[in-house]
This record gives structure tokens, C-alpha cells and sequence, in this order.
């Protein structure tokens, strides 16, 4: 079966530098997000690796640290490398955030399921 795209926002919709959460099932809560940098955008799993269904954000779409140069989980503070979700710090130390696939077209940005 072919993966079928899903509209998650224009790509102008997110700022550089900035992250976003999204709630592509319409679940009431955002499953995914996508940080941007540049033109590259990293999608990945609202899900922290140390407790499998937890949340990572703080509020909505704060998935990033002070410094804006890692994601950061709210609930104990792994952090977690922006290029591959590597956790670096905290206590999933070695693990990795779920990467999402996304697909930019047309000036839309589309998760890829
Ligand atoms: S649940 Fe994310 S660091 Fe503990």
C-alpha cells in the first residue's frame, strides 16, 4: 500500500529556528512536531524515548531548549540532538526520539505516514 500524505502546514508557517507540534490523527493532541533550520526540517515522534507515551513539550510546540540547539523533554530534561533525536543528556541517554518522514511540495509541508 502507498504511505499517504498528510498536510501538516505551509513550510512558511514555520519560522527558522523554531519548532511546531502537530495533530495529524485530529487526536486532541499533537503526535508529532517539526523543528526547522534553514531549510532542512527534522520531524519526529511527540513521544520521549525514557517513557514511551510521553509528551515532550512544555506547552505547545516548546520542544526546544533555552539555547534553541537541542530538543528537550519537559517532564525530566533529556536532551536530544536536533539532526538525529539523539538523546545526549538525561536519563535516555543512548536512545533516540522516533523520526517521522516528511515530504516538502509546493511550498506545503507533508508528514508522510
Ligand atoms: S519522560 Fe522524557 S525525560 Fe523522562
Amino acid at each position: 500500500m502507498r504511505p499517504s500524505p498528510t498536510l501538516l502546514c505551509r513550510l512558511d508557517e514555520l519560522p527558522d529556528g523554531e519548532s511546531r507540534g502537530f495533530d495529524p490523527l485530529g487526536a486532541g493532541q499533537d503526535s508529532v512536531f517539526v523543528v526547522r533550520r534553514g531549510q532542512r526540517l527534522y520531524g519526529y515522534r511527540d513521544q520521549c524515548p525514557h517513557y514511551g507515551d510521553t509528551p515532550m513539550a512544555w506547552r505547545r510546540h516548546a520542544y526546544l531548549d533555552a539555547a534553541r540547539d537541542h530538543i528537550v523533554c519537559a517532564a525530566h530534561g533529556a536532551l536530544f540532538r536536533i539532526a538525529d533525536g539523539a538523546c545526549v543528556r538525561g536519563p535516555c541517554l543512548g536512545q533516540s526520539l522516533a523520526p517521522v518522514r516528511l515530504v516538502v511540495e509546493d511550498g506545503c509541508v507533508y508528514l508522510v505516514q
